[in-house]
């Protein structure tokens, strides 16, 4: 195990009915509130007005920020911090899923960053500046934006989607409310999950050796997402269920699976490029890449984690370990199938393979796959991969 710092200071406020506990956290920043939010899930549910509600009564000034895009622009992003410095905006308060999260984190920091915040915050991808204070309601279990410093912001005309973070930039706090995810889709609900799983697997295929309290949280987690997704899908209001995969999605990006490991991520690099390119949900395009990435990087040095996997995450019983591992990746494969996931790239719209090698070169420019991840990846494999996805797989 490597050495680490672990230091999570979000103030977690997780369960039912806790949403009167608002004011009161906001008030430690001040009464000038920027409440960012979405395309309009929060006012559909009702939950758009109780916060106002609840801020009106605290007397806040609310200025509010709407229309967040599904894979967050750096246009709004920009807007958003111009509305922070004409309003003296004390606090940001994000309500929504990643996109909302990680919008308003790069708000947080470019209020304070002059000049283009493309080329002036995203770029830089590391931000150690000043940041006003983030507090978030979250709405969607999948990225744990919501307990880390990171955020992702797409720049379209540029075909490009980035990565980017910083200390300063953590919630101060989340609200985490199960019943918040009660509206979510099945569809959405299945790309979080997707999120949370990949999460979780980006860390534990690790070259680092020594990681058992790391590898068995993430077994846990993963088998948590594993019994709880399909609950969800059939009964959206059930709370434990949701409960959990919402606490899952938190523990599975807030360092506690990743810390002590070194190594870069291989599926997010890829999937960024995706939807950079074709602007796909974030979740789906992780779920069709990842079983083609596991066979693919499946080796004789590879196997024993492979089959580790199949036998701690899906109770998979065989003696021969390439087997094994062959059956980990189709019953990974079968899971997200089951549970609506189009397995393919056609089947979410990108028919043509015309952009695979610019996407390849991106993904390897963007990331230091080709160095450092579990197994190095060069634009050749990253190519492979994507072709790979161009049509249903079996494994075994
Ligand atoms: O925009 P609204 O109307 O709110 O609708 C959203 C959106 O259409 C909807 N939704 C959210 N909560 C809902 C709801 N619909 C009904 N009821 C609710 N309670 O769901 C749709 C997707 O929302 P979005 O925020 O885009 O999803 P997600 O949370 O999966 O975030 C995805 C973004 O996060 C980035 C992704 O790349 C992507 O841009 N990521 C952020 C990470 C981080 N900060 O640590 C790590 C991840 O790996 C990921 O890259
Ligand atoms: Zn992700």
């Amino acid at each position: 195990m490597e050495n680490f710092n672990f230091h999570v200071t979000t103030d977690i406020r997780f369960g039912k009915d806790r949403l009167s506990e608002l004011p009161e956290v906001l008030n430690v920043f001040g009464k000038k509130v920027l409440l960012v939010y979405g395309g309009g899930s929060i006012k559909r549910n009702g939950l758009y007005d109780r916060v106002v509600q609840l801020l009106t009564d605290n007397g806040s000034t609310i200025v509010e920020l709407s229309g967040v895009e599904p894979n967050p622009r750096i246009e709004t992003v920009t807007k958003g911090a111009q509305l922070c410095r004409a309003h003296q905006i004390d606090v940001i308060l994000a309500v929504g899923g990643g996109s909302v999260i990680d919008c308003s984190k790069a708000i947080a920091g470019g209020t304070f960053v002059e000049g283009d915040l493309w080329e002036n915050l995203v770029l830089k991808r590391r931000y150690n500046g000043p940041a006003l204070p983030l507090v978030t309601i979250l709405t969607l279990a999948a990225t744990g934006s919501e307990m880390n410093s990171g955020g992702v912001i797409s720049n379209m005309a540029t075909q490009q989607k980035l990565g980017m973070g910083g200390k300063n930039l953590l919630p101060k706090a989340s609200f985490l409310d199960p019943t918040n995810t009660f509206t979510v889709n099945a569809y959405q609900t299945t790309a979080g999950s997707a999120d949370i799983f990949s999460h979780l697997m980006e860390n534990y295929f690790n070259a680092t050796p020594g990681t058992d309290v790391q590898d068995g949280v993430a077994e846990g987690l993963m088998k948590t997402v594993i019994k709880n997704l399909p609950i969800a899908l059939k009964d959206p209001e059930n709370y434990d269920a949701r409960a959990n995969l919402m606490w899952a999605s938190t523990l599975a990006l807030n360092g506690l699976t990743g810390s002590g490991k070194q190594g870069t991520w291989s599926c997010h690099a890829m999937e960024h490029e995706l939807s950079a390119f074709y602007d796909i949900t974030h979740g789906m395009g992780l779920a069709i890449l990842t079983p083609r990435w596991m066979a693919h990087i499946l080796n004789d040095v590879t196997v024993p984690k492979f089959a580790r996997f199949a036998k701690e995450v899906w109770g998979i019983q065989d003696e021969n370990p390439e087997q094994a591992a062959k059956k980990g990746i189709q019953a990974l494969y079968d899971f997200f199938l089951e549970n609506g996931v189009p397995m393919t790239l056609p089947a979410v719209g990108i028919d043509t393979e015309k952009d695979f090698e610019k996407m390849a070169q991106q993904a390897v420019a963007h990331s230091t796959i080709a160095t450092s991840a579990f197994v190095p990846l060069s634009e050749k494999d990253v190519v492979a991969i994507y072709q790979a996805c161009m049509s249903e797989s079996t494994f075994v």
